[in-house]
């Protein structure tokens, strides 16, 4: 393991214990195992080089190999009622942007509802998951990879590869990442929705005026996206005006040409 990763150090008394894998299947996998094995696991943090089996959203695998990302999940017993839980994945998301600005100076956008944008490519996706009350908030950020293949390479992006760094320090950005998304955790724990930063988000989101194409399972229709709600719906106005709030558990969108326009 290298050492920026074992060098994380928790401020505050909300996160309780880091524990570090040189290599697991997934993070979320393991965060799950823990959840079964331990009642207290509220504020823990699980961190590996390497994922053999990285996971991403709807079933696809998430390329995360040793020394070129930070592939982490966050363990939360929040005590809410469980419909609330996906937006805790925009909260993380809107964290990742926030410490990816501070860190490096970067300008990230969101593609809704949480992929993290960086000239018109991605860097970070997250996999939000629930195991009975527990929710494991999966994030996995491309730091140094140098160059992606195949059919990554049009879409994928690092902070190595927007900032000409070597190697940038994955310590700074995980303590980051961490103290952004305690502050706005706290606050929805207490409003339960997502009034605190729609507005941020609305202004750091990619498809906001864009075309979209909204992809449900028994209908698509192209809109042009307004923002998202309170609730982390996308707002989306048809052609013929009607105005629909979308979720992302029910539909997929594709911005319709690519992130970028
Ligand atoms: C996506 O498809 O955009 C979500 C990708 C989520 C990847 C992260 S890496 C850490 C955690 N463990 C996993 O297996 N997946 C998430």
């Amino acid at each position: 393991m290298e050492k920026d990763l074992q060098n994380i150090v928790l401020k505050g008394d909300f996160w309780k214990k880091i524990c570090l894998y040189e290599e697991l299947d997934s993070t979320n996998l393991e965060a799950k195992r823990y959840l079964a094995e331990n009642e207290e696991a509220d504020g823990v943090i699980l961190i590996c080089e390497q994922q053999t089996q990285g996971r991403g959203r709807r079933g696809r695998t998430w390329v995360s190999q040793a020394g070129d990302g930070i592939w982490m999940s966050l363990v939360l017993q929040p005590q809410i009622p469980l419909e609330k839980a996906p937006m805790m994945t925009i909260l993380a998301g809107m964290a990742v942007r926030s410490a990816i600005q501070k860190c490096y100076g970067l300008k990230p956008q969101i593609k809704w509802p949480n992929d993290i944008i960086i000239n018109g490519k991605k860097v970070c996706g997250i996999l939000t998951e629930m195991r009975g009350q527990g929710v494991i908030v999966g994030i996995g950020i491309n730091v140094g990879i140098e160059a992606f293949a195949g059919e990554l390479e049009a879409i994928g992006t690092s902070i190595a590869m927007e900032t000409g760094m070597h190697k940038p320090d994955r310590k700074l950005l995980v303590e980051a990442v961490l103290q952004e998304f305690e502050e706005v955790y706290q606050t929805f724990k207490v409003t339960l929705d997502l009034s605190q930063l729609k507005d941020a988000y609305n202004q750091n989101c990619i498809n906001i005026g864009r075309q979209v194409r909204v992809i449900g399972v028994n209908e698509e229709y192209m809109a042009v996206a307004e923002g998202m709600d309170e609730e982390g719906e996308l707002i989306v106005v048809t052609p013929e005006g009607t105005r629909n709030h979308v979720s992302s558990g029910e539909v997929t969108i594709r911005g319709v040409m690519g992130y970028a326009r």
